[in-house]
């Protein structure tokens, strides 16, 4: 990597000192980074030592192997410049910019179409020769299908698509990359991956947190916006693609679009066949009063905004016919809990003696802990001919190996050009569509209530099959059955 240039436009805010400054710091400690310049850009009027200054204080709260020495050398690598996000005021940065330069845009996302086109007014979207130019940017893609048409007609006024690096920071987790190699690897799972098999999907996001300090962005979106339409949306097109002929970015993104095409769509009459939502209500979440989301500083306290939200999708072609997926996330649950867990059909017929079987069920765990287990049968010891449910377990990543956060891998993709790992605008747009008669039957009505430290709202199961129970939130010690 031979002098790039990371120019990080609203270096100053929460997301640079939370997320990027320390996943860019530990790829420096790992000397993955060598030639790596950040300078980074903001309105704040501040010096190149009060950025230092800054970056020096954050890595200090949230990179955890912060230590003097690496410090001394990532220093080095930082830059500052203030201005506005205007061609004129982006004109001192120019003599600053390498020929191979990305653009991260830490910004509010109303900011991103006029940041992205007065990137282009200043001439930056395009290299000089034998250079590139890249432009990263972060979910939220707009709020709605309409909005984010528009976010790109203003992002591609000067920006290529093959530019854009659109972010969902779940596929630099582990455990999602986990999903194509542990999919595609094995020959034993393929046989079985599909509707003879396989019975229903659960996939759960569930948080003990609630709206904390983003009233402002959360009350406007909801859970719907925040969590189902990109994040949950990718682990469910990871679980339900074809296999893919070879890893090149578009053929992936081909496949995952697919996957959303097939998806049978949610009409405005058959909306509360498939979608529920919440919102929490004051409770107790890990021992501690919580108050009510309507309580909570900044939501207005009338607010109809979910906290929770659940769908049942149906995907018809061949190999998903009739296999119900159900996606759901929701703050203030019981428990962090997240995992993909897919459910096979029953042993056909009863076991010979009346031995007990249940069903299998493979499950893929983020949180609490980061692997994956299969549920299956086996001799309870005894004299007797019976059958007990047995955990077979694997974790992601073993003692000794090494662990990259979202940021840090997604990152050293976007310098490195990878972009299996980034959106392409046809899935944003997709999963839009797909869930547009959804965002408009919930402009009305408000959703159900439920205990904060629950499991969510009880209506929830009205989406289920018959016969089929939710996964229960509520895990003791990393309990997985
Ligand atoms: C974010 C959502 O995109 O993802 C948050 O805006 C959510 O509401 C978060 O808490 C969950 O991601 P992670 O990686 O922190 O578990």
């Amino acid at each position: 990597m031979s002098d790039t240039t990371l120019v990080i436009l609203g270096a100053t805010g929460d997301l640079t000192q939370r997320l990027l400054m320390p996943a860019l710091y530990r790829l420096h400690r790992l000397g993955l980074t060598p030639g790596l310049r950040i300078l980074g850009y903001a309105m704040d009027d501040w010096t190149r030592a009060h950025f230092e200054k800054h970056i020096h204080d954050a890595l200090k709260a949230f990179a955890p192997d912060f230590s003097a020495r690496n410090w001394n050398s990532f220093r080095k690598q930082l830059d500052y410049v203030g201005g506005r996000l205007d061609p004129a005021d982006l004109e001192r940065i120019k003599h600053k910019l390498t020929p191979a330069t990305l653009f991260y845009m830490a910004l509010p996302p109303p900011l991103f179409g006029t940041a992205s086109q007065a990137l282009g007014e200043a001439g930056f979207n395009v290299a000089p020769r034998g250079g590139w130019r890249r432009l990263v940017v972060e979910k939220p893609f707009g709020t709605d299908l309409a909005s984010a048409e528009k976010l790109r007609a203003q992002m591609h006024q000067h920006w290529d698509e093959s530019q854009i690096l659109r972010i969902d920071h779940f596929l630099g987790k582990e455990a999602t990359q986990n999903l194509m190699v542990f999919r595609f690897a094995n020959r034993f799972l393929e046989p079985v991956w599909n509707s003879r098999h396989i019975a229903q999907v659960q996939i759960t996001y569930a948080e003990t947190l609630g709206v904390e300090k983003r009233a402002g962005y959360y009350d406007h979106a909801g859970a719907l916006r925040d969590m189902l339409q990109n994040h949950l949306m990718q682990l469910f097109s990871l679980t339900a693609i074809e296999p893919p002929s070879c890893w090149d970015a578009d053929v992936l993104r081909d496949h995952k679009v697919e996957v959303l095409r097939s998806v049978r769509p949610i009409t405005a009459r058959n909306v509360d066949e498939h979608a529920v939502r919440g919102q929490y209500r004051a409770g107790t979440v890990d021992g501690k009063k919580v108050p009510a989301y309507r309580r909570e500083p900044g939501v207005p306290r009338g607010s109809n905004t979910e906290t929770f939200a659940a769908l049942r999708l149906e995907i018809d072609n061949w190999r998903w016919q009739g296999v119900p997926f159900y996606l759901r996330s929701g703050k203030r649950l019981a428990s962090n809990c997240s995992e993909i867990a897919v459910q096979f059909h029953d042993v056909p017929g009863a076991l010979p003696g009346g031995v007990k079987a249940q069903n299998n069920w493979m499950v893929f765990r983020m949180k609490p802990e980061q692997g994956m287990h299969l549920l299956a049968n086996a001799k309870l010891p005894g004299l007797e001919l019976d059958g007990h449910q047995v955990t077979l377990s694997a974790p992601y990543v073993q003692a000794g190996e090494n662990e990259f956060s979202a940021y840090e891998q997604l990152l050293m993709d976007a310098i490195e050009g990878d972009r299996s790992h980034f959106l392409r605008f046809d899935e944003v747009e997709w999963a839009w569509r797909l869930l547009e008669p959804v965002l408009r039957h919930w402009q009305e009505g408000s959703p159900d209530f439920y205990a904060s430290g629950s499991e969510g709202p009880s209506t929830q199961k009205r989406l289920l099959d018959r016969g089929q129970h939710w996964r229960s939130v509520s895990l003791v010690d990393g309990d997985v059955a």
